[in-house]
């Protein structure tokens, strides 16, 4: 029978993993397989990093609904979290909680006055492009390509003319670009501006080389500006099974997603929040920063080097848990991912970041996407060993 809904496809990334099943037999990250292509973190314990819970004690109570934007205690975490590490000065208003970092993303685009052009990077993490085509909004593409090394500048964002609202990854999914400091400072003071707004998704808020920045420490009154930060328990926390993210902005537009809970979501399961709230704590947050902070510096730096005597042509910033770069000779992603699939691995191809979405026609069509985030220690001369394998 013929479905009462409109179609439409997965995000990118589920394209990739659908291929990789029908290839392989096997899901992308189970026992056995090389999840390049994934996007999520160790749910280990680092290397001098916090014990990572494995129960949760909740009571009765919490299995009543919860309230609307998020329970009191994670509500309370998160402000101290962004006031001790920023020296911002947030209330709980500020913030909303969501199931995940993509839910707050997408209501936020959702809500936005369609008078705003939405003002996206070329080359951006992939469900960006599906949630701007779904939602029908206006949108201008920031030049993010080889031409720029994928480093756009404040003057391409100050081109675009008012009304618009920024929606950016900082760190870059898939380019590891990050904005710090007074980089970041700029940008921040660009979307404060009359007739500006943005969102500034900082998923790998941990994931810098450094200490972490997050945009929240350039923004003197959250009230009277129409910025968002949105992050989650996914990466940096390394829980992406929590589903648990949230939303930063001000007290009136928090108000929005209250009603909207209200209406559509029904709040975010308690024994989660529970759990973020505990993972968030002062003490552990900062060990856990420091720790994911290292390890990943330390993994990007070994692979930055094997995948260049490869010869792989690397673009990667200094963020996130991502390589991109161009494959050599005239391989392409595609082909890649193919010879890949014997060994039960698989990359992202770079055609998924595009956000003009022109296929094998895309500048990005030999560009992958190559994830560290899942792969310990110990994995590296495997997984060296299928690339070199694959790249001959
Ligand atoms: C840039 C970026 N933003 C947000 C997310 C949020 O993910 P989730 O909805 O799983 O919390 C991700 C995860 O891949 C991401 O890469």
């Amino acid at each position: 029978m013929e479905s009462a809904l409109t179609y439409f496809p997965p995000m990118g990334v589920y394209e990739t993993l659908f291929k990789f099943l029908d290839a392989t037999g096997k899901y992308m990250g189970t026992e056995g397989t090389h999840p390049w292509a994934q996007g999520f973190p160790l749910t280990t314990q680092l290397p001098d990093g916090p014990e990572i819970p494995t129960s949760i004690t909740f009571s009765n109570a919490d299995l009543k609904y919860p309230p609307a934007t998020g329970g009191m205690e994670l509500l309370t975490a998160i402000r101290d979290y962004y006031n001790h590490f920023y020296g911002s000065q947030i209330s709980t208003d500020n913030i909303a909680i969501f199931a995940g970092g993509r839910p707050g993303i997408f209501a936020t685009l959702a809500f936005l006055n369609p008078d705003y052009r939405v003002l996206v990077e070329e080359t951006e993490y992939t469900p960006y492009w599906d949630a701007l085509r779904l939602l029908g909004r206006k949108y201008a593409i920031i030049p993010s390509n080889p031409e720029n090394r994928f480093r756009p500048s404040l003057a391409d964002y100050q081109s675009q003319p008012a009304p618009s609202f920024l929606l950016k990854s900082n760190p870059c999914n898939p380019t590891g670009v990050t904005w710090r400091g007074d980089k970041l400072a700029s940008l921040v003071q660009f979307c404060l501006e009359s007739g500006r707004g943005g969102l500034f998704d900082e998923a790998y808020e941990y994931f810098q080389t450094g200490e972490p920045d997050s945009a929240i420490r350039y923004i003197p009154e959250i009230d009277k500006s129409n910025v968002f930060i949105v992050s989650a328990a996914t990466k940096g926390l390394q829980a992406p099974g929590l589903r648990v993210g949230w939303v930063i902005a001000s007290e009136q537009n928090i108000e929005l997603f209250r009603n909207f809970s209200s209406i559509a979501m029904g709040g975010i399961a308690r024994p989660s929040q529970i759990c973020t709230a505990q993972l968030m704590e002062l003490g552990r947050a900062k060990q856990a920063r420091a720790a994911v902070g290292k390890f990943y510096d330390s993994q990007r730096s070994r692979y930055s080097e094997a995948l260049s005597a490869m010869g792989l042509d690397l673009f990667t910033g200094d963020g996130g848990f991502y390589h991109w770069g161009r494959l050599p000779g005239d391989l392409t992603a595609d082909e890649f991912n193919e010879r890949l699939f014997k060994h039960e691995a698989a990359i992202l191809p770079g055609t998924l970041c595009d956000m003009f979405r022109r296929g094998e026609k895309s500048p990005m069509a030999d560009f992958v996407r190559f994830s560290f985030g899942p792969l310990s220690a110990e994995s590296f001369e495997d997984d060296l060993a299928i690339l070199r394998d694959c790249l001959k």
